[in-house]
């Protein structure tokens, strides 16, 4: 099968960018000495988990239980729910996976631990807990210079039904692109990188000093990630501590807005959408309007740093050719708007791909995807984990 015989629009994943994507991302974590366990909230893909692990990833890391649920199914046995754990449903869905799997999740309040420790000591089980950080995202977890983060692994040590075993954060700051002018995008990722493993480092040190049971070098994990601080991770230790584990989960694929972070190359991304050009005239100013059959339920109406429009549409579908001065300005649910000055090198019926803003939520959009090598399609990859949000049938129970 050719991707021309494929329904627009879908998703491609070109096999040899992703091969390089795993394997570059496998080496950053052997060349630091750390863990990769990937992010799976990218791909949620049982095939594409596998991939990872055969590369070398030891662990995954979900958003979900839904995620969590769907890959023990499938014979993962180390899976960390990188999210505060909040509420007795998920806790007695975790419960059951635990029977089959290491599981592991974060707490960031005592009111959230204090939930989970009923739930697991009432259960007469015991859970990893990490206490989650805010290293400067500004999103969950207890800000790491704040003396609650301490009372919080104090109070996580003693509860029943608890085992601190580390600290976790997400430095999403990254996102942001560079914050003082003069900062280029590869040193404001290499600064937010090295302030997250300085401030990871503060933590765990800090603890230890302390005398907050359980912290202690080797034993205690120091997870991080976000795919376009890796680009500037340099794993330096304090102490005894070092980071021990990496968390990255777009890094699969990339995205236009990895791109405008400088954390990749368009040559990087791995994923496209295949939309075929559905209409196209001339506006009353005298551009060349284009519109596409790819719109916000396919595309997203994410934006991101860097950024321009809704993705970056490349030129022609097989050769994966970018088009410069292509945009694609605006997005109804089921159209790509765009503009070509000068007009569009593609007639009504032609098939475009674009490299989207955001991967991870363009991926979960689809039912599949399909992996390609050039024109060929090789395989259609379900994505597993999507759309399980529901109370009837669920995981089969
Ligand atoms: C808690 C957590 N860990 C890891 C990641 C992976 O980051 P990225 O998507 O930049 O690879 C995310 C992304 O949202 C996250 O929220």
């Amino acid at each position: 099968m050719f991707i021309d015989d494929l329904p627009t629009p879908c998703l491609l994943i070109e096999r040899r960018r992703l091969e390089a994507n795993l394997a570059r991302m496998q080496a950053t974590a052997e060349a630091q000495g750390v863990a990769l366990r990937p992010h799976v909230k990218t791909h949620k893909s049982v095939r594409l988990a596998r991939w990872q692990r055969e590369r070398g990833a030891r662990g995954l890391t979900v958003a979900t239980v839904d995620e969590a649920e769907v890959f023990v199914a499938a014979g993962f046995e180390d899976v960390r729910l990188a999210y505060p754990v909040v509420g007795a449903e998920r806790h007695a869905r975790l419960q059951r996976l635990a029977d089959r799997a290491r599981i592991s999740f974060c707490v960031d309040t005592v009111a959230g631990a204090e939930a989970a420790s009923a739930a697991w000591a009432g259960a007469g089980r015991r859970a990893d807990v990490l206490v989650e950080i805010d290293v400067g995202h500004g999103r969950t977890g207890v800000p790491w210079h704040h003396a609650d983060a301490e009372v919080l692994a104090r109070r996580v040590a003693a509860l029943p039904g608890l085992c601190l075993a580390g600290i976790l954060t997400h430095e999403g700051q990254a996102y942001h692109g560079p914050v003082h002018d003069a900062e280029d995008e590869a040193g404001a990722l290499r600064r937010v990188a090295r302030e997250t493993v300085g401030r990871m480092l503060d933590v765990a040190v800090g603890w230890r000093a302390a005398g907050v049971p359980g912290v202690e070098p080797g034993a205690f994990a120091l997870s991080i990630g976000s795919t376009p601080s890796m680009a500037g991770f340099e794993n330096a230790g304090r102490d005894g501590f070092r980071i021990t584990e990496i968390r990255p989960g777009n890094y699969v694929f990339n995205d236009a807005t990895q791109v405008g972070l400088g954390s990749a190359r368009w040559a990087d991304c791995a994923l496209t959408v295949l939309a075929t050009v559905i209409s196209k005239r001339r506006d009353p100013t005298g551009r060349e309007r284009f519109f596409l059959d790819a719109g916000k339920k396919v595309l997203t109406a994410d934006g991101g740093y860097g950024t321009d429009g809704y993705g970056r549409l490349l030129y022609n579908a097989r050769t994966m050719t970018p088009l410069p001065h292509a945009r694609l300005t605006a997005l109804s649910e089921e159209h790509g708007w765009g503009v070509v000055p000068g007009g569009a090198p593609f007639d009504v019926g032609d098939r475009v791909r674009i490299v989207p803003n955001h991967a991870c939520v363009t991926v979960h959009t689809q039912d599949e995807v399909y992996l390609v090598d050039g024109d060929t399609v090789i395989e259609a990859l379900p994505v597993d984990a999507r759309g399980r949000r529901r109370i009837s049938g669920r995981g089969g129970e």
